[in-house]
């Protein structure tokens, strides 16, 4: 039994170097300790960052009740509750994750691009020439809408408003209210008080939504997740109960909407630092005959600049992994951004060339930026489905000039990787999206 090497001096140190700058910092652990490294950063204990996709592929695959993720969540559950699929581990995880995922596969894909193609319409077709935009607020705004049409069913501006503000009340809050003592309440216009009743506000509205669809005559034929939801089934015949709904609709658009924004911040910014592909895109886009370019600009994106650096998992007994033998309790981390960048599975990796996902696809285990196995994220197909639909509406409608000359440093921001100052341009030239070049590149 023993750890690999790693960066030795207090955890405190090592956690500050990482916040700053996350990639960086596991490229230079990487280069110098090798596939497996050991990190202890101040509050999540000990973790073993792997690099190698043939170990990440063994963790993924067989048997995995001996890995926790829900347990390394819990931080999250004040707001997701203890209900989401996110938090929970073994059967309560998997009944969870069982009635949540039919609603996100296959055909269901298809309404989905129709809504976000609405929603980028009218967010493209309100940016005027001249004009500056943080891109990465943009696309908050889009994602956020996109959830509250697709997975909340809401569609009445005024109600989607309302959730937009009571919603983002709470998850905007300071990342400090996972901190049970900033929890406290302390009197009338203590921030613990003020936290609660924001809360408790957002809380109504989502029970609001909830007892409304229920009562909605046409709930049977709806297609929007939580109307599916409300058909589900468990295998005891069993339906989710209000708040087991209102859990993990607060986890879809928790986990849902920052991410896919961010995605799209940088899809947007790779784009504008590689004029010839932005050409290609553009050019492919007009052609309209199969979206196999615009497709694999979302993969290379999510590639080069994934949301997420690593999945996690908390070994429950001792495992071998690449030949080290682990001692339970230790936190092993898959490296998404550190297999992504491997040479020898992406030959020139921090060149942004979407050309890789056509002509030599990807293996499996090397491309990873929705984690894996058992806990895979469960709105890939549709993160990727709803960046491709924005870029579709976006490239073709506006041309838009970078204002800052250098790219964005990516930073942590919560737990996800982002570009520190959101991406952000000017609107050179803007039309309104063209309607008939949608529907028929469709
Ligand atoms: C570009 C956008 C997104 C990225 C990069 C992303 C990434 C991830 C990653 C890395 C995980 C952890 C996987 C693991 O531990 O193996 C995850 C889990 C999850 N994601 Fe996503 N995600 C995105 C969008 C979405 C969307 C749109 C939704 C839903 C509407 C969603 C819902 C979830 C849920 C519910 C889980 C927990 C699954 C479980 O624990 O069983 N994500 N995501």
């Amino acid at each position: 039994m023993g750890l690999p090497p790693g960066p030795r001096g207090p955890a405190v140190l090592t956690t500050l170097r990482f916040a700053r700058r996350p990639v960086e910092m596991l490229r230079t652990w990487h280069a110098r300790y090798g596939d497996l490294f050991t990190v202890k950063l101040t509050g999540f204990g000990i973790g073993v960052y792997v690099a190698d996709p043939e170990a990440i592929r063994e963790l993924f695959t067989g048997d995995q009740s001996d890995l926790r993720a829900g347990e390394a969540n819990s931080f999250l559950e004040p707001v997701l509750g203890p209900h989401s699929v996110l938090v929970l581990d073994g059967p309560e995880h998997l009944r969870q994750r069982k009635l949540l995922l039919p609603p996100f596969q296959g055909s269901r894909v298809g309404a989905f691009r129709e809504v976000t193609r609405e929603v980028a319409e009218r967010e493209v077709a309100g940016w005027r020439a001249g004009e500056e935009l943080v891109l990465r607020e943009r696309m908050r705004s889009l994602t956020f809408e996109v959830i509250c049409r697709a997975v909340f069913g809401v569609t009445r501006p005024e109600r989607v408003e309302r959730l937009r503000q009571r919603l983002g009340a709470v998850i905007d809050s300071s990342p400090i209210f996972v901190l049970a003592a900033a929890r406290k309440d302390l009197g009338p216009l203590s921030p613990g008080r003020r936290f609660a009743q924001r809360l408790r506000a957002a809380d109504a509205l989502l029970y609001e939504e909830i007892e409304e669809r229920r009562r909605e005559p046409d709930l049977e034929e709806r297609t929007d997740v939580l109307s599916l939801l409300l058909r589900a089934r468990d295998e005891d015949r069993h339906a989710m109960s209000n708040a087991e709904l209102r859990d993990e609709l607060f986890t879809m658009l928790g986990a849902g909407h920052e991410t896919t924004a961010t995605g799209l911040a940088f899809a947007f910014d790779l784009l504008l630092r590689n004029p010839p592909v932005l050409e290609r895109l553009r050019e492919e886009i007009a052609a309209g005959e199969d979206d196999s370019y615009l497709d694999a600009v979302v993969k290379e994106t999510l590639r080069l600049r994934p949301v997420i650096d690593a999945a996690e998992r908390t070994l429950t007994v001792p495992r071998t992994v690449a030949g080290w033998e682990l001692p339970a309790g230790v936190k092993v981390y898959p490296g998404i951004a550190l297999v992504h960048l491997r040479e020898e599975l992406y030959p020139q990796p921090h060149e942004f060339r979407p050309e890789r996902f056509i002509d030599e696809g990807a293996e499996s285990y090397a491309w990873l930026p929705f984690g894996g196995g058992i806990r895979r994220c469960i709105g890939a197909a549709l993160a990727q489905a709803e960046m491709a639909e924005v870029l579709r509406i976006a490239v073709p409608a506006v041309q838009l000039g970078l204002l800052r000359e250098r790219p964005d440093p990516v930073v942590l921001r919560g737990v996800t990787l982002a570009p520190k100052h959101g991406v952000r341009v000017m609107v050179q030239r803007a039309t309104v999206p063209a309607r008939s070049t949608v529907a028929a590149a469709v």
